[in-house]
């Protein structure tokens, strides 16, 4: 049985803050450190009657109208989010609320939850469906999975620069249209306080410390993908999507993972007369000089043509869309995918049959390595979306409007704030309920 990725939504944020001209310059930085270091150019942004239920909604019904679905013909409905406003009602019943007040028939009869592991819970959601499903106990119905955040940081935290806001939909089916994924599975994890969010709205971050622990996760979960799949090859794969907290982060793991994936194959045999053999620790007496050795190797590397090619190829198509919109945090790995398979219809790829090395990541922290085959309609599939036009519709918001903003989804501050945006065909909050539920209309 074939199971996977049948077709994708998104919803952006409406607003849009330009990191290099308006909020780097507010920040008294240079423009470069956003564009050049961190590889972003702009944040998407919920306007004030967007949340993760509004924009988690909008995706999914998008998804549903265009692949002409029923509410029958979902069995699953499974949130993932790191952004929940509740403690106890999941996210995905507010947003089957939202869709049964566009279609006549009900949710009643999907199962429905909500899951949490930072940005990773949306690919764990992709697994439980898949499991879910390759199980028979989906009585022939697809799962809806809807990987919804607003990626906010408290003011002046250094993590502001890599904001986001939006929300991708999946549809898991049977004979997907869009990507089989592998049963093969690689994880990597441990207990950390990289990120985290202890019953608080914004984030505690140890921002340096959570790129090491992306960085060695990662390796964790390859090496364990490894062990079950047989060695992968730098050419095994078309393009390699990552979790993009921002693109500067997966250009680090980009690296490492060449590095490892080229050991003792004929590229490295290649480069040898210009780089040496890669270092290993048993030829060092000790761990620091090893280290240095490496990061040598590694900088060497970083200039070859055989490393930059792959790199081109392979990586930087799936940051195309990321360098507009920041960190979707749960949606994060999904955009990098769609955005890797943009490109490919892009530049008229004959892609079906192709293989993704997809590399999920959740802070506290896990790393997730799995395969995905692109199947023969990708490119009908693709040809439906509307990123373009929904990126481009976005609104661009000032410093001072940013600041309003940040405000307006800040839990702790109730001050009323007005819309920047008309609402039109889509989900809006429009308030809160005697028991504290927050409360949603569709807008025509
Ligand atoms: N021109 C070119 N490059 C410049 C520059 C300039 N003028 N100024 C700075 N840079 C470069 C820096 O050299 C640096 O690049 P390298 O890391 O390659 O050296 C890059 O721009 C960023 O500069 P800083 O390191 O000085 O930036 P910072 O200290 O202000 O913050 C951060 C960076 C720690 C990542 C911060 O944005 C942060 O805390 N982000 C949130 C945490 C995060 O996203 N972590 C990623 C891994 S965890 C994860 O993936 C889960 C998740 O989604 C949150």
């Amino acid at each position: 049985m074939t199971v996977g990725i049948d077709a994708m939504a998104i919803h952006a944020g409406k607003l849009r803050l330009d990191l290099a001209e308006t909020f780097a310059p507010a920040m008294d930085e240079s423009p470069e450190k956003y564009t050049e270091g961190l590889g972003l150019h702009a944040s998407s942004f919920p306007d004030v009657h967007e949340d993760i239920v509004t924009m988690g909604a909008n995706a999914a019904h998008q998804l549903m109208e265009r692949k002409g679905l029923e509410p029958a013909d979902i069995g699953r409905i499974d949130v993932a989010t790191e952004s929940a406003f509740d403690n106890s009602k999941p996210v995905s019943t507010y947003i089957a609320g939202c869709l049964e007040k566009v279609f006549e028939d009900d949710f009643h009869h999907a199962n429905k939850g909500e899951r949490k592991f930072a940005c990773i819970s949306g690919t764990q959601s992709l697994d439980d469906a898949y499991n879910w499903i390759r199980a028979g106990r989906n009585r022939g119905r697809s799962a809806l999975v809807i990987a919804t955040d607003t990626a906010l940081y408290a003011r002046g935290d250094a993590g502001e620069a890599t904001q986001g806001a939006g929300a991708v939909a999946m549809l898991i089916g049977e004979d997907p249209d869009l990507v089989e994924l592998s049963v093969e599975q690689g994880f990597g994890s441990a207990d950390e306080t990289d990120f985290l969010k202890p019953n608080q709205q914004f984030p505690s971050v140890d921002g340096k410390r959570s790129v090491q622990v992306y960085l060695a996760r990662m390796r964790e979960a390859l090496e364990d993908y490894e062990s079950v799949a047989g060695r992968v090859h730098p050419d095994d794969f078309r393009f390699g999507p990552f979790h993009t907290p921002f693109p500067g982060m997966v250009r680090k793991a980009a690296m490492l993972a060449y590095r490892h994936l080229t050991r003792d194959t004929e590229i490295e045999d290649e480069l040898e007369p210009e780089l040496g053999r890669q270092p290993h620790p048993d030829e060092f007496d000790d761990e620091s000089a090893y280290h240095d050795a490496v990061r040598e190797y590694m900088d060497a590397l970083k200039g070859t043509d055989q490393y930059r090619a792959w790199y081109d190829r392979t990586i930087e198509p799936t940051l195309d869309i990321a360098r507009h919109v920041g960190n979707w945090y749960t949606g994060s790995v999904h955009v990098a995918r769609l955005s890797a398979l943009r490109r490919a219809r892009e530049d008229r790829l004959d892609a079906a049959g192709e293989r993704l090395l997809v590399g999920s990541y959740g802070s506290g922290a896990q790393a997730e390595i799995h395969t995905e085959t692109v199947q023969e309609n990708w490119d009908e599939e693709l040809a439906a979306l509307d990123i373009d036009d929904q990126l481009e519709a976005r609104r661009d918001i000032s410093f001072e409007e940013y600041e309003a903003i940040h405000d307006a989804h800040n839990h702790a501050k109730d001050d009323e704030f007005e819309a920047l945006t008309t609402p039109s065909g889509e989900f809006v909050r429009d308030g809160q309920g005697p028991m504290n539920e927050r409360t949603y209309r569709y807008v025509e």
